[in-house]
């Protein structure tokens, strides 16, 4: 991916994010729209989901991401590389999760990773933050049986809030025995990830499944 300078964040309560997303034509955005997918909210630059799209070309890949310029830069570099199971999509989770799910074939969303979401640590941002309970509950709806949803922070305080939210849902069954230090399923880390445990600090993670 090349280097794109952009703001490092995005208030998404601000007036001009307020517009939810259209809903999708699978047909024009995936060779194989039945394959099954795995949505990465808030991927930023959206290495971690190239990096698993070349992997696993059986999976079909979207990224969600607040901050318009990195989905372009990624949308392109995904052109060039000719990838076909890989999409990107500019737009507020908060208003545009929903709509977007909607529009899926039923039981074709089958992961969802949440990974360092947020940089509103305070108290006072805490309604920015991207996972609020309607979220849940748009994922809980739309997520096949079975279906993975795999949380992480470099903050322990918010991957508890994350991880409580989805364990007061009735849909969703905690399956990280081990509180938060849980190792990561997934054969790719993200670029906070890297820079986390490169700097020798601890990633605080949760995995919980779709009943
Ligand atoms: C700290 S970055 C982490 C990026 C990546 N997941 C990783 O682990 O390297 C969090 C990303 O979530 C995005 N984000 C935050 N709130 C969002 C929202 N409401 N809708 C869509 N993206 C959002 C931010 O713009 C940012 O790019």
């Amino acid at each position: 991916m090349s280097p794109v300078r952009v703001r490092q964040h995005v208030n998404p309560l601000a007036i001009k994010y307020i517009t939810p997303i259209l809903p999708l034509d699978w047909q024009q955005i995936y060779t194989n729209p039945t394959q099954p997918l795995h949505l990465d909210i808030g991927c930023a630059r959206g290495q971690f989901l190239l990096d698993m799209a070349k992997l696993e070309p059986n999976w079909n890949y979207l990224g969600l991401e607040i901050r318009s310029v990195l989905v372009e830069d990624a949308i392109s570099t995904t052109r060039k590389l000719n990838l076909t199971n890989l999409h990107y999509l500019f737009c507020n989770v908060n208003n545009s999760l929903e709509p977007l799910l909607k529009s899926l074939s039923p039981g074709t969303l089958q992961r969802v990773t949440i990974q360092f979401p947020d940089p509103w640590f305070k108290n006072r941002h805490a309604k920015r933050r991207m996972l609020q309970p309607p979220l849940v509950a748009e994922l809980a709806t739309y997520l096949a049986s079975g279906g993975m949803v795999f949380l992480q922070s470099d903050i322990e305080g918010l991957l508890l809030e994350m991880r409580d939210r989805f364990a007061s849902h009735p849909d969703f069954t905690l399956q990280s025995l081990e509180p938060l230090l849980t190792p990561n399923p997934l054969p790719i880390a993200t670029e906070r990830e890297q820079t986390t445990l490169s700097r020798g600090e601890p990633v605080y993670r949760a995995i919980f499944s779709r009943r």
